[in-house]
């Protein structure tokens, strides 16, 4: 596509919106609570805040920075800057499939319980939340709600940058953030509660600086931030050249901080004041939440409430990675945007009935979370550090981070420093901590 011939989001809120959209989702409502349960906390919320700033932000960066520059598909992106660095758009692009191939069945699980919240069943059946959840799973219905899921993502992907996706993140974005707000005051009043913001907010530092909570923390930063993968490459392919790239990425990093810390003020303090563990895993909100709205005056509707926060968190990232692969497939396959929205949305059905159907026994969904958001997020993102600040002209992330010298002067060279120096060196020490 020609450069005025491509499709480009309107202003600076459109752009924050649509990136933040991306950002926040499962990763930071479903993901974040309970791997902050499960490592102390507050700890694990301090590293996290610091992993964001010092590797995920700048790593965002440069991800804006090349996308923006060459206006393509993260395949078409890496390769228009080297030939010899084409491989990291197809890893981002094969990242994309993996997160697919799990994202769209959790999400599925936000759409069964705010079905069944809406209908009140949830709350009027005889079993436990603990057997619903298993029975649930053990049934066909995680997969049709998965492929529900997908087939919304379809939908909205297949209307196009602006009339879809813009406009999505633009009504959703809103009212996610409204929902979230109302959640965290009502869980406040809630007796018991303070216990939880001690454990959420009170620090262990020992337990903080491992490495293993350190590769945790930089692993959810980049999932949560969707950096590492070719997704912000290619929403920045849609910015306009006078965005403003440092302001873009703080927004939408503070955005994605803020929306995790609000998720762990509404589930910690309401877990301890129903007397339950943080630890209880992947279940934490599908078992322990219900749980807790049992408790409340009007269970079902603010049960349904907060999960139509999950859902509605959850397809502005599905829509990012679907566009991923649709931009791939119309792109560098010359396929229309229709031809290449169905395909992706075909194999992503393909790959949730391979995860949903554990063939040969494997749990996919926990190999799939695991493999992209500890290994190839952070080397995705290392290399890309690598390559904008060593193998391209030294000039380049200057004059995309100041728009040719207009804005971010002084910014500029400290971010440029970062990835130079810090950012790829601090994933590299981490990752071969955790390995060798
Ligand atoms: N950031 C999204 C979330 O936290 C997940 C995501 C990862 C989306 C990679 C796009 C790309 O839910």
């Amino acid at each position: 596509m020609s450069e005025n011939k491509r499709a480009s989001f309107g202003g600076k809120l459109s752009v924050i919106l649509v990136a933040a959209g991306s950002a926040i989702g499962l990763g930071a409502l479903w993901r974040f609570p309970y791997i902050a349960g499960k490592h102390g906390g507050a700890a694990f919320l301090l590293v996290f805040l610091l992993s964001v700033l010092v590797v995920g932000m700048p790593a965002m960066l440069a991800e804006f920075a090349i996308g923006r520059r060459t206006r393509m598909n993260a395949v078409g992106a890496f390769r228009s800057l080297s030939k010899r660095w084409s491989w990291l758009g197809y890893s981002g692009v094969l990242c994309a499939l993996f997160i697919s191939g799990y994202y769209y069945l959790i999400a599925g699980w936000s759409l069964e319980y705010l079905v069944s919240s809406a209908t009140t069943e949830l709350y009027s059946s005889s079993l436990s939340f603990k057997e619903q959840f298993e029975g649930f799973q053990a049934s066909w219905r995680p997969l049709i709600y998965g492929v529900l899921f997908i087939v919304m993502t379809h939908f909205i992907v297949s209307r196009g940058v602006e009339k879809g996706i813009e406009k999505a993140a633009k009504v959703m974005m809103p009212l996610l953030f409204i929902i979230l707000i109302v959640m965290a005051v009502r869980v406040a009043f809630m007796p018991g509660a303070a216990e939880g913001y001690r454990f959420f907010l009170s620090c262990d530092f020992a337990k903080a600086f491992t490495p293993e909570t350190i590769m945790m923390a930089i692993g959810q930063a980049f999932f949560s931030l969707s950096v590492g993968m070719g997704c912000m490459v290619t929403y920045a392919s849609y910015f306009k050249k006078n965005n403003n790239l440092v302001s873009t990425s703080l927004n939408v990093s503070l955005l994605t901080l803020l929306v995790s810390v609000l998720a762990g003020l509404v589930i910690f303090p309401a877990v301890f004041s129903a007397g339950l563990q943080p630890t209880e895993g992947a279940s934490l909100v599908f078992v322990t939440l219900p749980e807790i709205f049992k408790g409340m005056p009007l269970a079902p509707l603010w049960s349904t409430i907060f999960f139509v926060l999950v859902m509605l968190a959850s397809l502005t990232s599905t829509i990012s990675f679907h566009e991923v692969l649709t931009a791939y497939f119309a792109e560098e396959f010359k396929l229309s945007r229709q031809a290449a929205a169905i395909t992706t949305t075909g194999i992503s059905v393909v790959l949730s009935v391979l995860t949903f159907s554990k063939l040969f026994g494997v749990d996919y969904l926990d190999i799939f979370d695991k493999l992209t958001a500890n290994v190839m997020m952070p080397l995705g993102a290392m290399f890309t550090c690598v390559l904008v600040s060593w193998f391209l002209d030294r000039k380049f992330m200057k004059e995309e981070l100041t728009n040719n010298d207009t804005v971010n002067r002084y910014v500029a060279p400290v971010v440029v420093f970062m990835l130079r120096y810090i950012t790829p060196l601090l994933i590299f020490y981490i990752f071969v901590a955790n390995f060798v």
